[in-house]
């Protein structure tokens, strides 16, 4: 059947058709709420890249996770800012860590909120990169070893999940032993897999205090222009022993989503970046867009592009736009 006889605006003529016949659906179910953990009590600094997010304490962060379980978000994932910063950012594996104390507080507060763990080095060291410097670049293996520590830490504070984003050669594989020879046989990795060199992480290192101080990631995050390597980044960290993937950014990979998913079928995320949140909130505010509008088309496409579960900033917002 051809136009005429074939016409496609049948089924968009009412809000009930377009319902009917709709392909992708979001939940709260969806979504992972990123927080910023500091030292102290009560506080929450705005990041003023980011807004509606702020960096918190931990009294703080519990309100704030509260909130988006409370919205049906079933997740959230942590960052630690700590006071202080050294070479080999021993703050990242600390036992009375600032992260290490948030899991403890949220488990003890929520204990069924999944609590996932950022596991990298960058925000604890005073240099700003991934791991710890040798000859001017990060050294893989010695990096290696200290975010197995730093997972360990976080299983023993209670996260539920870890979740390493500093892109070197051989962590899931070293984590899971480590995990294992620990006894936490239980918790799953999510392995930011395939996590691209973006200028899109702009305002998440103010919110992190941890721009890199010299040079940039370009040695170990990808290159924006690679999609077969993606893949094989994928089946490197599957092969390791990864329980779930990440493609990060979202929104300019949607098709490394899309090739991950369809080829290899494993609980993929995707990390929707501070750049992507700040981009919705500028256009906003200048009038330029309609924010809201925005905020659902942006996740909307990143679940249909293939994620399973996203990692957003939008994530209680989004979820009170799903419950109206
Ligand atoms: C740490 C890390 C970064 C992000 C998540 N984990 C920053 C980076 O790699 O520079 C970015 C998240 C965002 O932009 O929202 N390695």
């Amino acid at each position: 059947m051809d136009y005429p006889d074939l016409r496609m605006r049948r089924l968009r003529r009412t809000e009930t058709l377009r319902r009917m016949v709709r392909e992708t659906v979001l939940t709260p179910d969806d979504f992972i709420y990123p927080l910023f953990v500091r030292e102290g009590k009560g506080v929450r600094n705005p990041i003023a890249s980011m807004p509606g997010q702020f960096q918190l304490s931990v009294d703080e962060t519990v309100k704030a996770a509260r909130e988006a379980w409370g919205l049906g978000v079933p997740a959230v994932i942590l960052f630690g800012i700590p006071d202080h910063k050294d070479a080999v950012g021993s703050g990242a594996y600390a036992a009375d860590g600032i992260v290490q104390r948030a899991v403890q507080a949220l488990k003890s507060a929520l204990p069924e909120l999944c609590v996932i763990t950022d596991v990298c080095l960058c925000e604890y060291t005073d240099h700003g990169h991934c791991g710890v410097i040798e000859n001017g670049d990060v050294a893989n293996d010695a990096t290696v070893e200290l975010l197995a520590r730093e997972a360990v830490s976080h299983a023993v504070a209670g996260a539920d999940i870890v979740a390493p984003s500093d892109m070197m050669d051989g962590r899931i594989a070293a984590l899971r032993c480590a995990l294992d020879d620990d006894g936490f046989d239980q918790i799953p990795v999510m392995a930011y897999a395939a996590k691209f060199a973006s200028s899109f992480y702009g305002p998440f290192r103010d919110a992190a205090e941890s721009p890199p101080q010299f040079g940039d990631r370009r040695s170990y995050q990808m290159d924006a222009a690679n999609g077969d390597e993606a893949v094989r980044e994928v089946e490197l960290d599957i092969r390791e022993g990864a329980d779930m993937v990440m493609v990060k950014p979202a929104l300019p990979y949607l098709d490394v989503i899309r090739r991950v998913k369809d080829t290899f079928g494993y609980p993929t995320a995707a990390y929707n970046v501070s750049g992507e949140y700040a981009m919705v909130h500028a256009m906003d505010k200048l009038g330029w867009g309609d924010g809201r509008g925005l905020m659902m088309e942006s996740l909307v496409s990143i679940k249909r592009a293939g994620a399973d579960m996203i990692l957003t900033y939008f994530a209680p917002e989004a979820a009170r736009v799903l419950g109206e």
